[in-house]
């Protein structure tokens, strides 16, 4: 057993979809998620950027004596997981990894679609994990950069949004792919819509929930799970309050949030490691 808390963090409040898969799979660890709200959005920064980002935010949650740290985010995931992975000491998971292996195990016809930032699908990390495992498989990626926006404002089924999702599908429907990778900490919410537009004929993997998974089971496997009378709690970092972050956040986690700090940037690099 080891009942210190997970560190979880991603660019901005999306990554409150991963704490919530975090939590109804494993209800008695506790959490503590990092925002980085005052840096957001990372889709369009450049690689450098963010791993200098990530490392602080590792740091930050380092200081709160994590026993591993699960990058939420999946451009962070892209650029960064493998740098965090080689510098720290305590288990660090992304969310690839594990939306690569459910998309192989949902797929029948071996045709795969991803969407995220743009940032994700020009890493290619997705694509190349996805070929390395499967190198028959066809493959169509696109960045949808509008959809984060649409969907902070809570415009999930809208007009504009199905429109919108229209135009950037259509050529997924064209190659006929039975599975569409979410890859992007936002995209949970819009299934219904998704599912709506596409049919249930297309498997959507969530990539929130199947990290939870994953993570669940790595921490099984080396006794790291919290006792379980250990009581659950989610402490919540930014790294700025934006006006609506309440709303908006409550909306990604599905509950209350009780308990919101801010925490400057430039604490972030200055907190003493534990
Ligand atoms: N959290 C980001 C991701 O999952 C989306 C928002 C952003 O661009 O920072 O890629």
């Amino acid at each position: 057993m080891d009942n210190r808390p997970l560190g979880i963090f991603d660019s901005g409040i999306g990554g409150l979809t991963v704490v919530r898969a975090l939590h109804e799979l494993m209800p008695h660890e506790r959490l503590i998620y990092l925002g980085d709200t005052a840096r957001v959005p990372y889709g369009n920064k450049s690689a450098d950027t963010i791993i200098r980002y990530s490392r602080e935010i590792s740091n930050f949650l380092l200081s709160k004596d994590v026993k591993g740290i699960v990058v939420a985010c999946n451009t962070a995931s892209a650029y960064a997981l493998d740098t965090l992975k080689a510098e720290l000491q305590v288990p660090v998971f992304g969310v690839i990894e594990p939306g690569v292996s459910a998309a192989l195990a949902a797929t029948r016809n071996n045709r795969v679609g991803i969407i995220g930032t743009i940032g994700t699908i020009k890493s290619e990390a997705y694509q190349s994990a996805l070929k390395k495992q499967q190198p028959e498989l066809e493959i169509i990626a696109h960045a949808t950069p509008l959809l984060v926006p649409l969907i902070e404002e809570d415009w999930l089924s809208h007009s504009a949004t199905r429109a919108i999702l229209e135009e950037y599908l259509w050529q997924f429907r064209l190659m006929k792919i039975d599975t569409l990778v979410l890859a992007c900490t936002h995209y949970p919410l819009l299934k219904p819509t998704l599912t709506n537009l596409l049919g249930h004929n297309i498997e959507l993997v969530d990539s929130a929930e199947s990290c939870a998974r994953f993570v669940r089971d790595a921490l099984a496997k080396t006794n790291q799970l919290s006792d379980a009378n250990d009581e659950s709690s989610i402490e919540v970092y930014l790294t700025d309050m934006p006006v609506h972050f309440k709303k908006v956040g409550e909306r990604f986690l599905r509950k209350k949030l009780h308990k919101v700090d801010l925490v400057s940037v430039d604490g972030l690099s200055s907190t003493q490691r534990r």
